[in-house]
């Protein structure tokens, strides 16, 4: 499984990836974690050259960012809410997936979605979050198949607090990749 991590900064999604891919490992299942706003990837120009080539003109982290997804049959993403959508590192490579979309190269892959906020739970915040990769995983043909909402997560580890509900998420995670 990839694990898309949608903050730099080591809080809540980066401690919730690494508790789940540590829990994986105890079961001999393999995650990577990708952090986006760590690699090169540049910003998509809507060039469209990709929708013929398949390929993306663009020479950067792509390159082996999109291989890695083509392999893989689970992703999960975990964002933060930003401003009641996803965050813009995820986005900018979602973008760059785009010589994927003409020929549906990521159909019925599962996809596997959760949103950190600050707030208490409301429809603006985490909730529009996973909306918003609903619609994303609806135009790639995808499989949404788990979704959490993390709220009240406002310093970098205060997600670790929700102990049980990280447990019924790494459980849930676990049953697809046994699938
Ligand atoms: C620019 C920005 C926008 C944010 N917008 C929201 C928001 O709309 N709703 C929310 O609940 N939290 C919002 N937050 C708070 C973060 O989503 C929250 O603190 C999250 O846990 C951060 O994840 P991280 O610790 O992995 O960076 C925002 C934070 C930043 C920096």
């Amino acid at each position: 499984m990839l694990i898309f991590v949608g903050s730099r900064r080591k809080g809540n999604c980066y401690n919730l990836a690494h508790k789940i891919q540590k829990e994986l490992n105890n079961d001999h299942l393999e995650s990577e974690i990708i952090i986006p706003g760590n690699q090169r990837i540049f910003l998509c120009t809507g060039c469209r050259d990709c929708e013929v080539s398949g390929i993306c003109d663009f020479k950067d982290d792509m390159q082996k960012i999109i291989p890695k997804i083509k392999e893989e049959k689970v992703l999960l993403f975990i964002t933060p809410a930003r401003f009641n959508a996803i965050s813009s590192d995820l986005k900018v490579m979602i973008d760059r997936l785009n010589p994927l979309y003409p020929r549906q190269e990521l159909k019925m892959k599962k996809m596997i979605i959760v949103a950190i906020g600050a707030k208490e739970a409301d429809i603006y915040s985490t909730e529009q979050v996973v909306n918003n990769f609903l619609s994303i995983a609806d135009a790639f043909q995808m499989d949404p198949v788990i979704r959490y909402e993390f709220n009240n997560c406002l310093n970098p580890d205060d997600i670790l607090k929700q102990e049980s509900k990280i447990q019924n998420l790494i459980t849930d995670i676990k049953k697809e990749l046994i699938n």
